[in-house]
């Protein structure tokens, strides 16, 4: 059994959805977890649960966008749990108000956003715990993509798409340059989750798009955080600069 005992992650977004499981299984097998969001009480409820459930956990809000918060929050969740982060899952994302919408119907002024968050708010961490990470030869980065990154779809994610492909070509470049110091950078390329039906839609709507998955449901956290602890152990050491598709059979390629 993979034991992560002795490490200290953390979880950017991770105070719901995919992110709150992430940080749920990261410390159910012995991680010290930061669980970031950019809403506190989201952090808090998130850090609270794993701490009921005996695990060790600190709230860390900050805004991923903002480097030098970033960097005051990692310097901060790093004093309170008494190490440096050596296991960092990029999970935070999409923009709060994300809605669909086509290329042409939209300002440019709407296309910094999805940039803004997808690329360079997973840059920002990163730049904010890889140096401790080299010195100690032991790190891994997570980056939490999607299917939009890798397939065109007509649903009006394009920005959306384009920011996720952005960062998978980032993780490539940087697993290369890191591969040499025991760091491992890799990306999970997302389906569609549980919350991807509106609240309120209809129970047959849901039921409708689980059905277009081949599996037959939609993702669930449960079903995304025991692939972020595998790709965050010891046994993962050989598995870098990849980008893996965990979508109940959406996308085989
Ligand atoms: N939900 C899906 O169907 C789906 C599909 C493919 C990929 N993904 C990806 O999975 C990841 C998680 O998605 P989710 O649906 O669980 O998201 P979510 O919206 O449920 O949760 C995201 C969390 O990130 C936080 N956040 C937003 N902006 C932030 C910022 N600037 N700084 C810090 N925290 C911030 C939010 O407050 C929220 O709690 C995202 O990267 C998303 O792109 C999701």
């Amino acid at each position: 059994m993979i034991d992560l005992t002795g490490r200290t992650a953390m979880v950017t977004g991770g105070g719901r959805g995919a992110g709150a499981g992430i940080a749920e299984a990261l410390a159910e097998r012995g991680a010290a977890v930061a669980v970031n969001d950019i809403v506190a009480a989201r952090a808090e409820s998130t850090a609270a649960s794993i701490i009921t459930n005996g695990g060790r956990a600190i709230a860390a809000p900050f805004d991923i966008t903002d480097l030098s918060a970033v960097q005051d929050g990692v310097e901060t969740a790093s004093q309170q749990l008494g190490a440096d982060i050596d296991i960092l899952v990029n999970n935070a994302g999409p923009p709060a108000d994300m809605r669909p919408a086509l290329f042409r119907d939209m300002d440019p002024a709407e296309w910094t956003e999805f940039v803004d968050i997808n690329l360079y708010g997973s840059m920002n961490c990163i730049r904010a715990v890889v140096d401790p990470m080299v010195d100690a030869g032991w790190g891994r980065i997570v980056q939490i993509s999607s299917g939009a990154g890798r397939t065109g779809i007509a649903f009006g994610v394009s920005l959306y798409g384009a920011s996720k492909s952005a960062i998978e070509g980032f993780v490539r470049h940087l697993s290369q340059e890191l591969a040499p110091t025991g760091v491992t950078v890799n990306a999970l390329a997302l389906g569609m989750l549980f919350n991807a039906v509106p609240d309120g839609a209809p129970d047959d709507a849901v039921a409708a798009l689980g059905a277009m998955v081949p599996v037959g449901r939609l993702g669930q956290p449960s079903d995304i955080g025991p692939a972020v602890v595998y790709l965050a152990s010891d046994e993962a050491s050989w598995m870098t600069g990849q980008t893996i598709n965990l979508n109940g059979g959406s996308t085989t390629l």
